[in-house]
């Protein structure tokens, strides 16, 4: 039995962040540090939340210089740079990049640790300051989840920082902030949550608890992602695709993604191709591989998705998924120019090492994945995006 570190808290809804004000006063906090993106900052996101908290009279710091899927060394720069400030609240304003830096501040302001000592495995005895995140983007769920990545260049791989301590305190989930996220960020990052959510329910680490979140978050997206696709001012598409995203990060704090996300990686730390576009890409080919393992989760999975499976036999209905997966995909244009960034079949032996390497989540895949497994799905990667 394993303990889940659980959300305390959601507010949800279209203008939910007028809240903030409310919310940060329940922390009897005075000093507020704002983490968030140039691009997120640039395009106004945070004005809102800037203008409420600056009129309630609190102290406010914004960090604006998060980069997209930061470095060990960038999280630590900006670590170094808000200390001076000291903060007594950390708030989150953006993807899963400003949401991950947050966490991890977070988690070190006031604990006399850095990053390093993180990824050495060091943890502290608790989290000195409240956490209140805002996602901008609807595909990590990491608000949700205890984990928080960064890249180690030195290492060409992005590696998990797991830890309770950075669940957040309070979750506010305003879809009015996704209205102007662009189509492919749209798709890469809600088949992100997708992966989250079906990953975690074929996982080995399935539980009842991420089971039912599971579900329900894979039968919004299946209702909602080509919608937000298709019309980025559907505010109803918009709010099913943040909710699914977040129940996707619940779902990762009880169970674990798995394949997926770990022939991922890879491509993310060596070739920095996005988080949300390397899953997407890979996501019908593991589903594919790892569908004789368990038809039975995958009749589940289709039905969420609404897909008529009456009659039809495990293997059949498991078939169908896969080619819905491959189906939405191409309605998405989810496509990577691999050979531009310098994927090759050349290095396809040097990716399925670096993917071997990511055992936290490889040992939760419903099938056991050689290294010639990973080779031929690599290749077949390669060769259907050339
Ligand atoms: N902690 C976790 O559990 C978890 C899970 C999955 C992924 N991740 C990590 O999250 C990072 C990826 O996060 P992401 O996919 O949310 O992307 P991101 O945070 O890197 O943002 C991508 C781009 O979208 C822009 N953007 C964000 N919100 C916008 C909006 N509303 N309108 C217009 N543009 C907007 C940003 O400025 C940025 O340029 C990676 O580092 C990945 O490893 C973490
Ligand atoms: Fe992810």
């Amino acid at each position: 039995m394993s303990a889940i570190g659980l959300i305390r808290r959601i507010v949800e809804g279209c203008g939910s962040l007028d809240s903030i004000a409310s919310e940060v006063k329940a922390f009897g906090a005075r000093r507020v540090l704002m983490v968030t993106d140039k691009g997120v900052y640039s395009l106004g996101l945070t004005k809102g939340a800037e203008t409420i908290l600056n009129a309630a009279g609190y102290e406010l710091c914004i960090e604006s210089d998060v980069p997209p899927e930061p470095t060990q060394a960038q999280v630590q720069a900006i670590f170094d740079k808000a200390c001076g400030f000291d903060a007594d609240l950390v708030l989150a304003i953006g993807g899963g990049s400003a949401m991950d830096t947050a966490k991890l501040i977070a988690l070190m302001l006031k604990n006399d640790l850095s990053v390093q000592d993180l990824l050495d495995g060091r943890r502290p005895q608790a989290r000195k300051v409240p956490l209140i995140m805002v996602p901008t983007t609807a595909g990590t769920g990491s608000e949700a989840t205890p984990n928080a990545i960064v890249l180690v260049p030195e290492q060409n791989l992005k590696i998990g920082i797991v830890s309770d301590l950075m669940v957040c305190d309070v979750a506010i989930l305003d879809a009015s902030l996704t209205r102007g996220l662009p189509p492919a960020i749209t798709a890469n990052t809600g088949i992100d949550a997708l992966c989250h959510l079906m990953e975690c329910y074929i996982s080995k680490k399935h539980n009842p608890l991420s089971d039912a979140f599971c579900l329900r978050g894979i039968s919004l997206i299946a209702r909602s992602l080509r919608k937000a696709y298709t019309d980025g001012s559907d505010m109803a598409a918009r709010s099913d695709m943040l909710l699914a995203s977040c129940f996707g990060g619940i779902a990762i704090a009880g169970s674990s993604t798995v394949g997926i996300h770990a022939l991922s990686y890879p491509l993310g730390g060596r070739y920095h191709i996005p988080h949300g576009l390397s899953n997407a890409i890979l996501m019908p080919y593991i589903m594919e591989e790892n569908a004789p393992c368990c038809l039975e989760r995958y009749g589940d999975i289709a039905r969420a998705m609404g897909m008529d499976t009456a009659g039809k036999s495990p293997e059949e209905v498991a078939q169908n998924l896969v080619k819905e997966l491959y189906d939405l995909n191409a309605f998405l244009h989810i496509h990577c120019d691999l050979k531009a960034k310098g994927i090759t079949l050349e290095v396809v032996d040097e990716l399925a090492a670096a993917a071997a390497q990511v055992t936290r989540l490889l040992n939760n895949n419903p099938k056991e994945l050689s290294i010639e497994d990973m080779k031929r799905i690599y290749r077949r990667l390669i060769a259907d995006n050339a």
